[in-house]
Order: C-alpha cells, then sequence, then structure tokens
C-alpha cells in the first residue's frame, strides 16, 4: 500500500542521520497529503514554524500556499506537499548541494509511491531537479514533460509574498494549474488506451479456438 510506504519514509526521516542538517532540528518535516495525490508540491525546506510543528507550509509562506492553492481550485487536503530537504537549514539558509543529495532519495521514494499526474516545483531548487538550466523568470507557469510526468514550475510562495510583480504572476500561474491537471489527465488517459489496445485485458482477447 502507497500510504504505508509514505508512512514508513516519514519515519526513516524522522531519525534520519544522512546529512549534517539532522544537528539542528528539531522535527523533520517528511510531508504530508494523501497517498493518492495527483498533485504534489515540492518547496525547499522547512522553516522556523515548519521546524516546530513537523508539517511543511504552516508559516507565512504557507498561508500564502492556501490561498494560492485556492485560486487553483484545490483543497490542501487533496494535495502532497514536501519539500527538496526535509530538515530545516539553520537560519533558513539555502540547502547545499550535499543535502539536497542526501535528502533526494526520499523525495524520489515519495514521488514512486504517489505517482502523481502533476509535480509543482516551488522555487529554484525544486525546479532545478527537472529543468536544471531554467531561470524561473522565464520559465515559470510553464508546464513540462519530464520523465513521463508533467512538471510545472511556480516561484516560491515566500518570495513571491512580498514582491507585488511576482505575487501578481503567482496568482496567475497558479489559476491556469487546472488546465495543465486537465492535459496531464488526458494524456494518461490515452497512454492507457494505447497500452490497452496492446495488451488487451484478458477478457477481451478473441478466444483461441483449437481443432481438436
Ligand atoms: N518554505 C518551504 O519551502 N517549505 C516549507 O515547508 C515552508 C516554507
Ligand atoms: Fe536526512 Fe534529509 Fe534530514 Fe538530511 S535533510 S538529515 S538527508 S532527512
Amino acid at each position: 500500500m502507497e500510504a504505508e510506504v509514505l508512512a514508513e519514509i516519514a519515519r526513516e526521516v524522522s531519525v534520519c542521520t544522512r546529512c549534517k542538517l539532522h544537528h539542528s532540528r528539531k522535527r523533520a518535516v517528511p510531508g504530508e497529503g494523501p497517498a493518492n495525490a495527483q498533485i504534489m508540491f515540492i518547496g525547499e525546506g522547512p522553516g522556523f514554524y515548519e521546524n516546530e510543528q513537523g508539517r511543511p507550509f504552516v508559516g507565512q509562506a504557507g498561508k500564502f500556499l492556501d490561498e494560492l492553492l485556492q485560486r487553483a481550485g484545490l483543497k490542501r487536503s487533496e494535495v502532497f506537499i514536501t519539500n527538496v530537504v526535509k530538515c530545516r537549514p539553520p537560519g533558513n539558509r539555502d540547502p547545499e548541494l550535499d543535502e539536497l543529495q542526501a535528502c533526494g532519495a526520499y523525495l524520489e521514494r515519495q514521488i514512486a509511491a504517489i505517482n502523481p499526474l502533476v509535480i509543482v516545483t516551488l522555487g529554484r531548487f525544486s525546479m532545478a531537479r527537472y529543468f536544471p538550466t531554467a531561470r524561473i523568470s522565464a520559465v515559470h507557469g510553464r508546464p513540462g514533460w519530464v520523465g513521463g510526468r508533467l512538471v510545472v514550475p511556480m516561484f516560491h510562495p515566500a518570495a513571491a509574498l512580498h514582491q507585488p510583480s511576482l505575487k501578481e504572476a503567482v496568482l496567475q500561474d497558479f489559476s491556469r494549474l487546472p488546465a495543465a491537471l486537465e492535459h496531464a489527465r488526458q494524456a494518461r488517459e490515452k497512454q492507457r488506451i494505447e497500452e490497452e489496445k496492446k495488451n488487451p485485458p484478458k477478457s477481451q482477447q478473441p478466444i483461441q479456438y483449437t481443432l481438436f
């Protein structure tokens, strides 16, 4: 069961010592949401309040993310929200390369278990996993296919919150998210039909008569 896989990852993360961020963490923040979520949001890393509560996006940026989700017609309870690093970088500094690499395996396992239709990256660190050379100012809000999954890079809510021009852009980008989700749904359905044509389920296979 995917939910059990996610619970197991959360258990491992809570006692993980794979990178130096474990020294200063109070609570690890594995992420939260349903195992069958169609959309996954990947932020940067826990901040002060997330480190206190063990939950993602519960501070100011989180309040703004709630507003953005609403803009996209999504409930927080139906999406999965996590970060590229699960423990708070001291003083909210950027996550470092060794930390991103150490923590990446957890994120990969979460993505594999959830198998979301759409991944939304929040900020440049999660964007870089999928579009390593892209500039966020050029590609924000534009979905791209990566490894059979639709990935939409968005400005980080914390950055957008205090910059009026970015705020307007991120609000607009989120209002287009339902269209991206629908596009991904149709693509997956088309793929399912193609595969079924190649490999019809047993009940639909023509009966093979034998001579005897
Ligand atoms: N910012 C992030 O990137 N992630 C959180 O969980 C909270 C704030
Ligand atoms: Fe482990 Fe990730 Fe926390 Fe580093 S940030 S200690 S890799 S859970």
